[in-house]
């Protein structure tokens, strides 16, 4: 009788660059895995890369030609995990497997970037058919191989069986001081320590809080190259200069991968010119849509998040680039002026403080934006775990999570980032350089939206006062649109007849 070949632990399905390495890191970390891709030579790259990768050991990873196949060779109830672009391909698959014979108590993992309002939607769809689980990932493909941050959330029936497994793939902090167990190579032990991977909460809660990520990316990202486009338009620094500030930046509080492998593209040289490789990139920004998606919700939601927003017009003001070309003919503006040595170098210092202080912003107005919506949605999260989660292996992954994490533990119902002493602290420490950098930036005519909308972020949410009373009596004035009074009850309504002789106040009942 052939000896029935062993059955694997978990079905992978999808071997792109993050399905890839999720399935290698699942390999390394002992789980026998089915893998199957639409596009067979994917299959025969990672069967081909296991063989190289696991030496002596019998194969980790097992070829699959079809759902069916890749059915039988699983022990059930089945765990499959997909990572195929979000939208159309995850149903495509879900019902793929449906028709290959899948069974009400097997569960399917959903790791792509997908809308959180599809996953809710899926979770009922096809509930009774199989568990549909979903767990964001962010890291990148390095994340995804030695260590991503894991956000997952659905059925608390298949998190119990996915727990120890993305316990295991997870990028891991130390315990006592909270600073990433770094693995870069499948040479390097496997790392003990706090797993990046926490129950977030009920279907789409994940999804919506790896949204909110990467809202705070974008946001990260756009204010890390304002700060270099200050220094290369107004300070006339080179790239290489500028990476070396950023290096000495990534060792204090602005420490994080962003600050890091922003140093790392401005110190590379193009290959073909010799030129810095950054001004050889084209200077129109891409994006598959999660900051959008951030932005969106932000306001759907009536969350504040100015920053993350401003950082999406960003992106599709850079795409402009041949408008911007003729406006730079056409439109007047400063020239950067002169700066002493001096000067240069307390520039930089004010840009070091106007990032730090934006990024504080940015980062409360993230976690703003989940509170607002896990209270509508009746997501009782934990923000705390989510910070720590994002101490490592995320793409946001920095230090400064450690002091989000800190901040929660001495409060965990705070309203608002700025509102923890440590940050209130640091930005009333910082605030007059980062004014100062916002200043000069304006003045020498280069563009900070980043920066100056954190700033009215910042001064509006201390405001006792806004002029929305003036914006309530415009509306009042021409659409009769009531307003409240400061001197009555919330909710009394009142009304000025402004067309009528004597403009009579009337009280809306
Ligand atoms: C992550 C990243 C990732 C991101 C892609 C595309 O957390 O690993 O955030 O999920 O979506 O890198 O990002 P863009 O939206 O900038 O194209």
């Amino acid at each position: 009788m052939t000896e029935q070949t062993p059955l694997c632990d978990i079905g992978f399905i999808g071997l792109g660059v993050m399905g890839k390495n999720i399935a290698l890191n699942l390999a390394d970390n002992g789980y026998k895995i089915a893998a199957f891709d639409l596009d067979h030579q994917k299959v025969d790259e990672i069967i081909a890369q296991d063989k190289i990768e696991r030496k002596e050991q019998d194969p980790r990873i097992v070829a699959c030609s079809s759902y069916t196949e890749l059915l039988s060779k699983l022990t059930a109830p089945h765990l499959i995990i997909l990572s195929v672009p979000a939208g159309a391909p995850v149903d495509d698959v879900c019902h793929k497997l449906i028709d290959a014979g899948i069974c009400a108590d097997d569960i399917i993992v959903d790791t792509g970037n997908s809308l959180w309002t599809d996953t809710i939607e899926r979770e009922k769809q096809y509930h009774g058919k199989f568990i549909f689980f979903t767990t964001a990932v962010s890291g990148g493909e390095v994340g995804a191989r030695f260590g991503p941050s894991l956000m997952p959330s659905g059925d608390p029936y298949a998190w119990a069986r996915i727990e120890p497994i993305w316990h295991a793939i997870s990028a891991k902090v130390c315990p006592e001081t909270g600073k990433a167990l770094e693995r870069t190579s499948i040479d390097q032990p496997l790392p003990q320590g706090e797993p990046c991977a926490t129950y977030i909460g009920p279907a789409g809660s994940g999804h919506y809080v790896k949204m909110v990520h990467n809202g705070i990316e974008y946001a990260d990202m756009q204010l890390i190259c304002e700060a270099y486009h200050v220094m290369r338009e107004s300070l006339s620094m080179t790239p290489k200069q500028i990476a070396s500030v950023f290096k000495t930046w990534n060792k204090g509080v602005l420490n994080s991968y962003l600050m890091e492998i922003s140093a790392e593209v401005l110190e590379q040289d193009d290959p073909e010119t010799g030129k810095p490789l950054v001004d050889i990139i084209l200077d129109k920004a891409g994006q598959k849509g999660t900051g959008l998606w951030t932005a969106v919700s932000a306001l759907e939601v009536g969350s504040p998040a100015a920053t993350i927003a401003q950082s999406v017009f960003a992106r599709s003001l850079s795409t402009l680039k041949h408008a911007r070309i003729r406006a730079a003919k056409l439109l007047e503006g400063p020239e950067p002026q002169v700066v002493s040595e001096e000067q240069r170098l307390q520039s930089i210092e004010q840009l070091h403080d106007a990032l730090y202080c934006s990024k504080i912003v940015a980062y409360a107005q993230g976690f703003q934006l989940i509170k607002l919506a896990a209270r509508q949605q009746k997501w009782p999260l934990d923000f705390g775990g989510i910070a720590k989660i994002w101490r490592a292996g995320c793409i946001i992954r920095a230090a400064f999570l450690q002091k989000i994490t800190d901040a929660y533990d001495r409060d965990d119902e705070l309203g608002n980032l700025l509102l923890d002493s440590y940050f209130s602290g640091e930005v009333a420490k910082y605030q007059h350089n980062w004014r100062q950098a916002i200043a000069s930036a304006t003045l020498n005519g280069i563009p900070c939206g980043g920066f100056s909308s954190a700033l009215a972020y910042y001064d509006s949410y201390r405001t006792e006062t806004l002029p929305a009373n003036l914006l309530q009596g415009q509306r009042d004035y021409f659409g009769a649109h009531t307003f409240e009074r400061i001197d009555q009850p919330a909710g009394k309504k009142f009304h000025v007849k402004w067309s009528e002789p004597g403009r009579p106040l009337v009280k809306i009942d």
